[in-house]
């Protein structure tokens, strides 16, 4: 994948930076520099040795140990200074990049908020974003020691003996080519591959635990493992042709870092067989204190590589979040001028799907009318409610409120116009209070209590143990779906929008609970353009008319009435749902 190899992650931390640029220039500096002191001791390591086996002036030996301690010590606290830079700059770089996130996703269709898309965001916003910061922080540092270590030690043991050091030049140069090899072309689609096997993972052991009620209930076992089971033997596979895929490189690569110490033993008897035993002893002690540190030096070179892997991915997946076309708001809009819905030669297609959702819809609805949208599953109803409040936008054809094209129509204005009570019902994490106020944050507790009380919540609120104020959720305070859409409606009510769509929830367990739910949309509704879609037919009896929906078109509308002397779709799904109905009855 050429874009992938061209992919510039410095600009593109850059410009999260903003200001903090020369923050991070400025800490891979210092960490080079603290790398360069750091080499500086083992020069009087070497004076040391020298001293002793030599037998010279001993008085030195502690001029020579006392400089080592201080520039170690000097070298750790330009380090630490180092990281402080870094660390500054990744948390600013982090926090941009969540902001501009979070900046984008307010921006985008509500329709990419789907329950995948949510899990994908949730995990890019998290982290990603951390795996940035981790990097700038610790690797960007950690990658300037490792540039500038290999290289000041060669200058060091060259300086003392060029024969040696020519010789251990030997494995290291092999060592690298493997390297290379290990990081060369198809590794960043490797580790792209990596990282999809392993949210493919994790997603599937989601699953496999959010189906272990229906497991057990249908007694499977076997089966509904199997997905499980697939994606972890899939992952599994993957992982061992990608570890033997690195096996030959990496050992070696790990036998050539690792053979440099060899290397020197025989190097300095080689090339100490002229000079006295000092030398020897001098040339062998010095370089079995220093080629540990060159192993060292080398592996992380190696790592470092890695870990810059991981971040390409992680941006690329900032960046295709960033790359969602936002819905454009018209700032600058019409307003409505009154409450009537207009659909015009609707047409909609999911992205990636192959066939139209919607197919060239046209209705009318008149202020203050009401509408039902009936059905059978998955003929576009909810798509056809979501498409009026803009959770994407259609593919040819127009809405209009008011007379106005929504996509004319400020965002603001077009959320106070309608209200949406969700066929998924969606509270989220806080009290009953809180849940109902989001629809208007300034309302009093008076407000939410009518609200909640109109919309028939009063069983709900009575049983709960701090009322209003529990916490939904949490210590076991569940709401049954029924009893959540109640909620969701009195959010409506609070929210007073002259229009309302309604997604009814598929099934109520309860009568009791279904009359209620009934109830709260009758209250809801009065003096209001209302678009019903609904699954129990009873329920549309009295609308002004009904659109009946079947594979994304609009086949048949009039009152029941008409359409029950139509003799068509309706007229057979009213006749299943009356037969259902006795038989629930009679059971
Ligand atoms: N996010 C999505 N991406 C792709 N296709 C989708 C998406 N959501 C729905 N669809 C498809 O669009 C079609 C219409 O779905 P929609 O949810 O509007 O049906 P519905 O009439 O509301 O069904 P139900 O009565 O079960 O609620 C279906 O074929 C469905 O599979
Ligand atoms: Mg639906």
């Amino acid at each position: 994948m050429g874009k992938t190899q061209k992919f510039d992650h410095m600009k593109l931390i850059r410009k999260y930076a903003g200001g903090h640029t020369t923050l991070i220039t400025l800490g891979r500096l210092t960490a080079a520099i603290s790398a360069i002191v750091v080499l500086i001791p083992y020069y009087d390591l070497w004076k040391i040795i020298s001293i002793a086996v030599n037998n010279e002036d001993t008085a030195q030996i502690s001029h020579y140990a006392w400089q080592a301690v201080i520039l170690t010590i000097a070298s750790l606290l330009i380090y630490i200074g180092a990281l402080f830079c870094t660390h500054i700059a990744a948390f600013r770089v982090q926090a941009n990049m969540r902001s501009a996130l979070m900046r984008r996703i307010i921006t985008l269709p509500l329709g990419v908020f789907d329950e995948d898309g949510t899990g994908m965001i949730r995990r890019i916003v998290n982290d990603s974003t951390a795996a940035t910061e981790t990097f700038i922080a610790h690797q960007l540092p950690d990658k300037a020691v490792a540039a500038i270590t290999p290289i000041g030690l060669w200058v060091l043991i060259f300086a003392f003996n060029w024969k040696i050091g020519l010789m251990c030049m030997i494995p290291a140069v092999i060592g690298f080519a493997c390297m290379m090899c290990m990081m060369g072309k198809g590794m960043q689609e490797k580790m792209k591959e990596y990282q999809n096997a392993l949210d493919t993972m994790s997603s599937e052991a989601t699953e496999y635990v959010r189906g272990i009620p229906v497991v057990k209930t249908f007694g499977q076992t076997v089966h509904s493992f199997k997905r499980f089971k697939e994606a972890i033997d899939g992952f599994g596979k993957w992982t061992t042709a990608y570890t033997l895929v690195l096996r030959w490189p990496m050992t070696a690569f790990m036998t050539c870092i690792n053979a440099i110490f060899a290397f020197i033993v025989i190097a300095a008897f080689t090339f100490s067989k002229d000079g006295t035993s000092a030398a020897l002893i001098l040339n062998i002690m010095y370089y079995i204190i220093v080629t540990p540190l060159v192993t060292v030096a080398l592996t992380k070179v190696a790592y470092s590589g890695e870990a810059e892997m991981t971040l390409i991915d992680a941006l690329q997946r900032v960046e295709r979040i960033m790359e969602i076309e936002p819905l454009a708001d018209n700032k600058a809009g019409k307003a409505p001028s009154d409450h009537s819905v207009e659909l015009r030669n609707v047409t909609y297609r999911y992205k990636d799907a192959t066939r139209d959702a919607v197919k060239n819809v046209s209705l009318k609805i008149a202020p203050g009318e009401h509408v039902a949208l009936v059905g059978p599953s998955g003929s576009g109803k909810t798509t056809l409610a979501e498409l009026i409040v803009r959770f994407f936008d259609v593919t040819s054809g127009e809405i209009l409120i008011g007379g106005v094209n929504v996509k004319d129509i400020p965002a603001k204005e077009l959320m106070k116009q309608v209200s949406f009570v969700f066929q998924d019902s969606r509270l989220i994490k806080r009290s009953i209070f809180e849940n109902v106020r989001m629809s208007k944050p300034d309302a009093t507790e008076a407000e939410v209590m009518a609200a909640l009380e109109t919309a028939q919540c009063m069983d709900i609120i009575e049983k709960l143990p701090n009322g209003i104020h529990t916490v939904i959720g949490e210590k076991g305070t569940y709401l049954s779906g029924g009893e959540q859409q109640r909620i969701t409606i009195a959010r409506a009510v609070l929210k007073d929008a002259p229009i309302l769509i309604l997604d009814e929830a598929t099934a109520f367990a309860d009568p009791d609970n279904e009359a209620k739910v009934q109830a709260a949309f009758e209250n809801l509704s009065k003096g209001k353009t209302l678009i019903m879609i609904a699954h129990r037919l009873s329920t549309v009896m009295n609308a002004d008319r009904i659109y009946v929906c079947d594979d994304g078109q609009c086949v048949e509308s009039g009152t029941h009435t008409e359409l029950m002397n139509k003799g068509g779709l309706y007229k057979r799904m009213f006749d299943e749902y009356s037969r259902s109905i006795e038989w629930k009855v009679g059971a």
